[in-house]
């Protein structure tokens, strides 16, 4: 029988390691790691079962799937355990965000920053996000032919996150958009060599060029006598206990973290969705049935009233989770159902495994009803993830639904779309689960009578 998980352990050297393999001297088990994260998990699986070591990104790390392990490693956040970044994140982020600071740091920032990330918070938002929404929804059914849908969703997504993040400010949104994807693509260097022809190097200069813009409008919103009740009102407004505000890098950087933390997340379920739909007719149908009644302008109201549009988003997410894993260090040596952990070891959070999990009927199949009341089969805790979980969950989830929901009702309501036949659509999974082409579409505005 496998003993319960518990921390600290009685008598740790008694205690076996997680079965599994270190792999190669210094290299340990990456290639095969980055080749295919989830085939790598699946084959550890079937041969350790749930708790497997190995050493990858450099690190000895152990995997420990399943809901119970998830909620062991919620648990354990600041007790046994603490965040852990790779080189290149922690260099290209700053190490002032809310990300990369820890214990009672972490929790003053999150409570200064909760406000702005209610439910509540986003009833102002709904009106904004639409008339964006729809706007670019518009150029892309008037644009002639086929297009890329991602990079279109990254250009109105960041739009919308500057807008929350912003208020209404003017920012030169092009010259961000260009510095803030060459800084991403410089986030997940495997070898993060800082060299002017490298991502890392290209992304380190473009990290400055949009800490240099952040911190012409931080400096210009910080002159004024009274700041608007906006994120960077709260940000620009905070005192620690002594008195003093927050330093005009650390607003910057997480002014920064929000932008990257909100972007790549949004526009992989979105896009991601959006293909789902296009290849199941019967749920798009099902979709547009719901919605065919619902009033526009969208309210928070009109929104919640309408579950499918829940019901579609997370099953996407569950399917095809943006975030497949997170990363955490053991701070003292633990042990977890029977298995030592050394301190310093790295822990996977496996979000992207839990879709195997027993309480979900046929998981690979698309199917959105299983979040409806009568089956909710999310209910077990430590289940559905996808927004991780314990003190370090999505400070943006509620956003994240919101803007979505937007987004899929205009969609859903007013819009057509197929995908170009012929397209390479195996996925990437890393750092974020895409298809090769890019989903390319063909995107139309349904009949006019529809409007
Ligand atoms: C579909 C969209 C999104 C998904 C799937 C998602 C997923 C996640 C996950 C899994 C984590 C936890 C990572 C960990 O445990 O290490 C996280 C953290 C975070 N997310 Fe999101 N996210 C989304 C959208 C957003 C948005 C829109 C924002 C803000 C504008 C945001 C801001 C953050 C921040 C600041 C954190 C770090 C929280 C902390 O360390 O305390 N996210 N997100």
């Amino acid at each position: 029988m496998t003993p319960p998980a518990s921390t600290p352990p009685s008598t740790p050297q008694e205690v076996p390691l997680p079965p599994g393999s270190f792999g190669l001297p210094l290299l340990g088990e990456t290639l095969d790691f980055l080749r295919g994260s989830q085939q790598f998990i699946n084959a550890r699986r079937k041969q350790h079962g749930d708790v497997f070591r190995t050493n990858i990104l450099g690190g000895k790390t152990v995997f420990l799937i399943g809901a119970e392990a998830n909620q062991w490693i919620f648990a354990g956040e600041g007790k046994y355990l603490k965040n852990r970044w790779s080189y290149a994140i922690r260099q290209l982020l700053g190490a002032r965000c809310l990300s990369l600071i820890e214990g009672q740091e972490h929790l003053e920032r999150r409570r200064l920053l909760a406000p702005h990330f209610s439910y509540a918070a986003m009833r102002d938002f709904v009106p904004t996000i639409e008339a964006l929404a729809t706007r670019h929804f518009e150029q892309w059914a008037a644009r002639p032919g086929d297009f890329r849908l991602w990079d279109a969703m990254r250009t109105l997504t960041f739009e919308i996150a500057l807008t929350l993040i912003f208020g209404q400010n003017s920012v030169d949104v092009p010259f961000l958009l260009r510095h803030f994807q060459t800084w991403t693509a410089g986030l997940f260097s495997v070898a993060p060599v800082n060299l002017p022809f490298t991502p890392f190097g290209r992304a380190l200069a473009s990290k400055q060029a949009m800490l240099d813009s952040l911190d012409r409008v931080v400096s210009e919103r910080q002159q004024r006598t009274e700041q608007p009740p906006d994120l960077l009102g709260s940000l620009i407004n905070s005192r620690d206990d002594a008195g003093n505000p927050l330093p005009r890098e650390t607003i910057v950087e997480e002014l920064q973290l929000l932008l990257f933390a909100g972007h790549d997340t949004t526009v992989t379920a979105m896009s991601n969705l959006m293909l789902l739909l296009a290849q199941h007719p019967e749920e798009l149908q099902k979709g547009r049935d719901a919605l065919a009644a619902l009033p526009t302008p969208l309210t928070l109201d009109t929104l919640r009233g309408t579950p499918r549009l829940t019901w579609l988003l997370f099953e996407g997410m569950r399917l095809i989770p943006p975030i497949g894993g997170a990363f955490r260090a053991t701070t003292q040596e633990v042990v977890y159902n029977g298995y030592r952990i050394p301190e310093g070891w790295t822990v996977m959070v496996s979000i992207g495994a839990t879709r195997a999990e027993a309480n979900w009927t046929e998981p690979e199949h698309f199917d959105p009803e299983r979040f409806s009341p009568e089956r909710q089969e999310q209910k077990k805790p430590g289940t559905y993830i996808p927004f991780g979980g314990g003190p370090r969950i999505c400070l943006g989830q509620h956003f994240a639904m919101v803007e979505m929901s937007v987004m899929l009702a205009l969609l859903l309501k007013h819009y057509t779309w197929e995908l170009v036949p012929g397209q390479d659509l195996q996925y990437v999974l890393f750092p974020f689960p895409k298809p090769k082409s890019g989903i390319q579409l063909r995107f139309h505005r349904a009949g006019a009578q529809s409007r």
